[in-house]
């Protein structure tokens, strides 16, 4: 998605080879005409199956998965990270790790809004090592419900999610996919591919 490959170039900052920060429009401050154009680009790629919930986990990937949702008519369910007040029992859990905080966080979704007669689409911001994507399987599996595929906004190529998730059959599309870091620098996959 041209757009957000511009984005990244002009505003991305790379912290580390393996971290790029993004809190001007994606992890904090967020672009509002980004983001309905992320929404858009989703709902085209994965209109034609018949979704009928978008998934995401708090909180980066709320801006991308509402403006998804919008787009297909369908709600938005983000699973939460911190246990709420008002939501305690009959919960789907999963537990998540993540590699780039080294901590393991359960994370929860209340069984009043998945079924098994649902189709469901995850989306996330970033995909990295595939644990939150992994959780969120394992929760709308728990519901017997369909996983139709996966939206990432911004897919590190460099890491091992992308290929884990792929060989498990799921369809997954990434509208920015990172093929290194290092040097300071961004470069895109189909840089990589070029050359
Ligand atoms: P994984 O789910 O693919 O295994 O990723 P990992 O555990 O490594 O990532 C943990 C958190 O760090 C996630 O956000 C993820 O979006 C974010 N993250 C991973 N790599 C990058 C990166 O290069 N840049 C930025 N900016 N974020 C990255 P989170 O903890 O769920 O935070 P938030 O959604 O509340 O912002």
């Amino acid at each position: 998605m041209r757009e957000l490959k511009e984005k990244i170039m002009s505003e991305g900052i790379v912290l580390s080879e393996h971290v790029l920060k993004v809190d001007s429009f994606l992890n904090h401050q967020m672009d509002p005409v980004l983001m309905k154009k992320i929404g858009e680009a989703f709902a085209e790629k994965f209109r034609d199956k018949k979704i009928t919930k978008v998934i995401t986990i708090e909180s980066s990937g709320i801006g991308p998965a509402l403006m998804t949702a919008y787009e297909l008519g369908v709600p938005l369910i983000f699973a939460r990270k911190r246990k709420s007040l008002t939501l305690n029992s009959d919960l789907y859990i999963s537990k998540v790790y993540s590699f780039t905080k080294q901590e393991e966080s359960e994370i929860t979704i209340s069984r009043k809004f998945i079924d098994c007669s649902d189709s469901v689409l995850i989306i996330d911001d970033f995909l990295a090592n595939g644990q939150a994507a992994l959780g969120l399987i394992d929760m709308i599996q728990q519901a017997k419900a369909q996983v139709v595929g996966i939206g990432i906004v911004i897919e590190k190529a460099f890491q091992d999610g992308g290929r884990i998730l792929r060989e498990r059959g799921i369809k997954v599309e990434s509208l920015a996919q990172i093929a290194s870091l290092s040097d300071g620098k961004v470069r895109f996959v189909e840089e990589a591919l070029a050359k």
